[in-house]
């Protein structure tokens, strides 16, 4: 975590005697604190409105966070080394301008923005870490972070976006998308995502997990899909087939909400058949027989389907 640092810091600041406090505090904006003078400045909780007029040039991590910023467009622009930046907790209506492209990570947590148009990061190609998390944003222009060659971890959790953002860079690791009401994975933004492992979508609008959404993510091992609008019927064997080849680990708590009869169900507590009885065309007397395999039902849903002993294969 970027700003780990913080705590050690002011743990330092607070515990060290006087004369060295004295020391690092010197030639640092007023009210802030500082940490190898130019290199790593903290403006925290100072209730400022503005940037500090005497932050080093040199500086290569700035946090304003939780102040009450409403606007640093184009202020750090002559930050050339600056490498880590909260703006965190402030209250920012829109995407800062004109910031250094020799930022790494950024943090713009808990701010008021409500779109990202896709010129805002262009010129942000050094990013790798960046946290939107709890703002207001609706819509990410499309293409907007694709040029993001190295970003690496991206938080979105806690917005207002119904669609999973078009075109997002293939350097991706961690996604956090929970907590919006994104309605549906689509085939084309899920397939640029190679080198995925950690995705989060949990408390969103998803009924169903569309055929193959998963397929192209071979790092995967974690994904969390909890508290969603689960629809138990034929569209989401896709995703029991998914979860029952290993993942179970990953999503045991997918909670139906459609049909009626079966809200409230655990999804893989569920049968096949119970999920789609139309995959099976009742036989006189004894068991069911499996009359046509929908073409999302491969092999290993078939053998799943064969050991439940709850239908005979033609
Ligand atoms: C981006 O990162 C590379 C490699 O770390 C570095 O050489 C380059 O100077 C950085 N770009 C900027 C604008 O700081
Ligand atoms: C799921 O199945 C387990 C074991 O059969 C059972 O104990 C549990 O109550 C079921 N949970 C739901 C929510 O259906």
């Amino acid at each position: 975590m970027p700003w780990s640092g913080c705590c050690g810091v002011f743990l330092v600041l607070s515990v060290c005697p006087p004369v060295v406090c004295l020391l690092l505090m010197s030639s640092c904006p007023p009210g802030c604190c500082c940490l190898h003078p130019g290199s790593l400045v903290l403006c925290e909780s100072l209730g400022l409105r503005s940037l500090p007029g005497s932050v080093p040039l040199t500086t290569s991590g700035l946090s304003m966070a939780r102040n009450q910023l409403c606007n640093v467009d184009h202020l750090l622009r002559s930050f050339s080394g600056l490498q880590e930046l909260s703006l965190s907790h402030n209250q920012l209506a829109r995407f800062p301008r004109g910031l250094p492209p020799s930022l790494q990570t950024l943090q713009l947590q808990e701010n008021r923005i409500t779109y990202i148009t896709s010129g805002a990061l262009q010129h942000l190609g050094n990013l790798t870490h960046l946290d939107l998390e709890d703002n207001r944003i609706r819509a990410i222009q499309p293409a907007a972070l694709w040029g993001l060659n190295r970003l690496q971890v991206l938080s979105l959790k806690g917005n207002q976006l119904t669609s999973l953002p078009a075109k997002l860079p293939p350097s991706l690791a961690y996604l956090d998308l929970s907590a919006n009401c994104i309605s549906a994975l689509d085939l084309l933004s899920m397939s640029s995502l190679v080198n995925l492992q950690i995705f989060k979508i949990n408390s969103n609008c998803l009924r169903s997990v569309p055929e193959s959404a998963f397929d192209g993510l071979p790092r995967l091992r974690s994904v969390d899909l909890g508290n969603n609008l689960w629809v138990c019927e034929c569209d989401i064997l896709y995703l029991y087939r998914w979860l029952l080849i290993g993942r179970l680990k990953m999503a045991t708590d997918l909670v139906c909400t459609e049909p009626f009869h079966l809200a409230h169900h655990l999804l893989l507590n569920l049968s096949v058949v119970a999920i789609c009885p139309r995959i099976l065309k009742p036989n006189e007397g004894n068991k069911p027989e499996l009359t046509s395999l929908p073409s999302r039902l491969d092999k290993t849903l078939v053998e799943v389907l064969e050991s439940s002993g709850d239908v005979v294969l033609e």
